[in-house]
């Protein structure tokens, strides 16, 4: 077995530190391997698993880039890959669980042949009780490093190679935001749709979350950084850019501007790129600034992803969510106002400690009064290191199942409704890609963020183009392509 070298460990309670005085630094990446990595990567293969957010397929794709400039191949399988990453995600005990289940399938990729360098990084690593039990079940791991070091990768894979070692490299804190990262489309999933990161970190400390932690403190990089971004994968052919942050609205707070999302916003529409989006808002960061900008330009989505979590004044309190019930419904009032064809999904957590039955009450009339048109439910799950962690729970597991089951069947009738008043409209579709369960068939959004599918060919990929809607179900529409004008 290799010697293990522990270059730094992670540590949640340094992680929590923040300075609000402190100043982020833009850091310039010179993302040149050397030449024994080029010689080391030609003809070699890899396979990266990313798990999470879409902050973790941006950073794949960054991982991604630096792989392809060494010469290698990727590939679906990683069984028979020289170099496998896993990029984690710590969101829920189930992420978690997940990882060391795929990493029992890498050791017989290890075994296979020990040549093959296993790699994990994400949000997993930043928690020191995880790596420690990595480096403990899986001493087959060759390299460990964080969310905060991404941009060292070509010297953590130099040393591991050079000196025939296992590197943990996990930095807790970080103020940088980096740029210059690799930008060629191959590196990125979509060659329609592109992620850009606007910042990075989360300071909300919401009680049950372990993003703060994994994530850093807030740091948003450079309008002029974002639009050269945005333009340059607008002259590469892209149709959508989605603007990325854990707290959006909260973009430009570091720098003393609280106006400076509605600013950005409007500028990425100015670029003249197809579609914009974002994601995600803080409801209580919100300023109206932003609801006008939407409603000006036609290239951004009618469509808010805006998280709840809860419909109780309580448990928002006890989550430590900056708004009320109350304020929550203004916004999604003011943002109607401006645009009455929005559509509105949110993020909810059921059975959050001590939840009492009416608390829950709360979120089903929220959730009736709003009308949302998609909502992603997730029943709590305890972080260690996190204040909710720590909460005494009376609620019984099967307790919250229930409500789980009565909130989902609550939200699924709301969405199908919405949904067959789709049918027999013409939608504009932005096509995507193939349909996975029907080769036949090609998928893609309509501006509300309605997935549509339509019988049609690859060569439809990367296209707007109008569908008549035929059939609607909870989550999808089927249509029929209209002839183009
Ligand atoms: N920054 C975004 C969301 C990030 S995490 C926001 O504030 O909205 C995505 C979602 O995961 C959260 O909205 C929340 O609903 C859910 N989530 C986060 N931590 C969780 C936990 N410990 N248990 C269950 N769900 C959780
Ligand atoms: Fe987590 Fe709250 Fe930050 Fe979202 S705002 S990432 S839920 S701490
Ligand atoms: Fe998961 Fe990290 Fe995203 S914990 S949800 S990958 S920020």
């Amino acid at each position: 077995m290799k010697k293990t070298r522990l270059v730094s460990l992670p540590n949640l309670k340094e992680a929590a530190k923040r300075n609000p005085e402190e100043k982020s630094l833009v850091e310039k990446v010179d993302s040149k391997p050397t030449s024994f990595l080029v010689s080391w990567g030609q003809g070699k293969t890899f396979c990266i698993r990313t798990y999470g957010c879409q902050a973790n397929v941006r950073d794949s794709e960054i991982l991604r880039g630096y792989l392809l400039a060494l010469g290698m191949k990727e590939q679906e399988e990683f069984l028979g890959a020289d170099l496998i990453l896993f990029n984690t995600c710590a969101i829920r005990e189930n992420a978690e669980n997940h990882l060391y289940g795929e990493l029992g399938r890498a050791k017989e990729a290890y075994e296979k042949n020990p040549e093959t360098i296993i790699g994990v990084c994400g949000c997993v690593m930043q928690e020191e009780f995880a790596v420690k039990y990595i480096l403990h079940h899986f001493p087959f791991v060759s390299l460990i490093f964080g969310t905060n070091n991404l941009t060292n990768f070509y010297s953590l894979l130099d040393d591991c190679l050079e000196h025939n070692e296992n590197i943990v490299d996990v930095r807790s804190n970080s103020d940088l935001v980096p740029e210059g990262l690799p930008e060629g489309s191959q590196a990125r999933e979509s060659k329609v749709t592109a992620f850009v990161n606007i910042m990075y970190g989360c300071n909300k400390f919401c009680t049950y979350c372990i993003v703060p932690f994994t994530r850093g403190r807030e740091r948003s990089r450079k309008a002029e950084d974002i639009l050269a971004e945005v333009n340059c994968l607008k002259e590469q052919g892209y149709k959508q850019v989605t603007l990325l942050g854990q707290n959006v609205d909260a973009y430009g707070k570091d720098f003393g501007d609280d106006y400076a999302f509605a600013s950005l916003l409007e500028k990425v529409a100015q670029t003249g790129i197809e579609r914009v989006r974002f994601v995600t808002p803080y409801p209580s960061d919100f300023r109206v600034e932003v609801f006008d900008v939407m409603a000006k330009y036609k290239n951004i989505m009618p469509f808010l992803h805006l998280p709840i979590q809860s419909g109780s004044n309580s448990v928002l309190k006890r989550m430590n969510r900056r708004y009320t019930r109350e304020q929550y419904l203004e916004i999604v009032h003011q943002l109607r106002e401006r645009l009455p064809d929005v559509f509105l999904s949110t993020d909810i957590i059921v059975g959050f400690p001590n939840e009492t039955d009416e608390e829950f009450e709360e979120t089903l009339s929220l959730v009736r009064e709003v009308r949302y048109d998609a909502a992603y439910t997730f029943i709590f799950s305890p972080r260690p290191g996190t204040p909710a962690y720590f909460m005494k729970d009376k609620t019984p597991m099967e307790v919250k199942h229930k409500r789980f089951d009565a909130l989902k069947a609550l939200i699924d009738e709301q969405a199908t409704t919405r949904a067959n008043e789709f049918v027999g409209k013409d939608v504009e579709v932005l096509f995507e890609k193939v349909s996975e369960k029907d080769p036949s068939r090609i998928s893609g959004y309509d501006p509300h963020n309605k997935l549509v599918h339509v019988k049609g060919d690859a060569s439809l990929i990367g296209q707007i183009r109008k569908v008549h809607i035929t059939e609607s179900h909870t989550y999808s529409l089927l249509g029929e392509l209209m002839d183009e004008d």
